[in-house]
């Protein structure tokens, strides 16, 4: 009887593509056998998974300097990432770690809450090393390769959000499981979908999961789901859909109101308030 690493569900893209499946799991075994410290493993990217990631790269790059924020574009023009090569943690790994002490952990998929953000403790960002169902280029039901790279790996170049990240990562040590998910919603409505309106009043995104979905981030900067100023009481109560456009964006006028919201958020939290 086969035995998969990966699970993947009835309505996943790839469910009924036995090739990828085989695909996640040859790379969730090699993720899985890295281990911390050592720089993360080489995948030789096949020439699907490149097309992919070329897909995705040229649709977003033309949104990028009218949707992201300023310190977004900055560095990802430092990565010097490939039009047409899906990029090697490796190489992001060194990146990083000049610019902020960060380092990559490759993980197999998603991974739990709790080891998740002991890892950002750390200053250790898990990330996946596959890419995406080709027949899918602009959706993906969970963190990919392209997700981790145009969504989180430039603004970890930023001192301020490096910073953020490790905050929210010593936030939950120690925390209780309700405490935890608190620390999830944080999470959600500013590191994966958090807006920043800076000094020229535009919207523009720093949140991964808008700045790694075309529709999404096209959504939020162009046609504007319900904004509001950063209100921890307000979306700490909200649900956070998986399968829509997120209704409700919360936005910063910098990265650093945000790391002062989310210090704030935390000690609220920690202390149950
Ligand atoms: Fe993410």
């Amino acid at each position: 009887m086969r035995t998969d690493i990966v699970e993947l569900d009835a309505d996943h893209p790839g469910f009924n593509d036995e090739e990828y499946r085989l695909r996640r799991n040859e790379l969730a075994a090699q993720a899985g056998a890295h281990k911390a410290g050592n720089p993360p493993p080489h995948v030789d990217y096949t020439d699907s998974e490149n097309a992919t990631w070329a897909t995705v790269y040229a649709e977003l790059s033309q949104l990028y300097p009218t949707h992201a924020c300023c310190e977004y574009l900055d560095t990802l023009n430092g990565l010097g990432l490939s039009a047409d090569r899906a990029p090697q943690l490796r190489d992001i790994d060194d990146y990083l770690c000049e610019k902020t002490g960060f380092h990559i952990q490759p993980v197999a998929g998603l991974v739990e809450s709790r080891a998740f953000m002991k890892h950002l403790a750390n200053r250790a960002f898990p990330s996946t090393t596959y890419i995406r169902h080709h027949s899918a280029p602009q959706y993906t039901p969970e963190p990919d390769l392209c997700h981790e790279i145009l969504g989180h790996v430039p603004l970890l170049a930023v001192p301020e959000y490096a910073d953020l990240m490790q905050l929210i990562g010593e936030g939950a040590e120690g925390a209780s499981d309700e405490q935890i998910t608190q620390i999830g919603r944080l999470y959600w409505y500013t590191i994966e979908f958090g807006v920043l309106r800076g000094q020229d009043k535009k919207v523009r995104a720093y949140g991964a999961g808008l700045l790694s979905s075309p529709g999404e981030l096209a959504h939020a900067v162009e046609e504007r789901p319900v904004m509001r100023h950063f209100d921890f009481e307000v979306a700490r109560h909200l649900e956070n859909p998986i399968t829509t456009f997120q209704p409700v964006l919360f936005e910063v006028c910098s990265i650093k109101e945000a790391f002062f919201q989310v210090g704030a958020a935390i000690e609220r939290i920690r202390h149950n308030l």
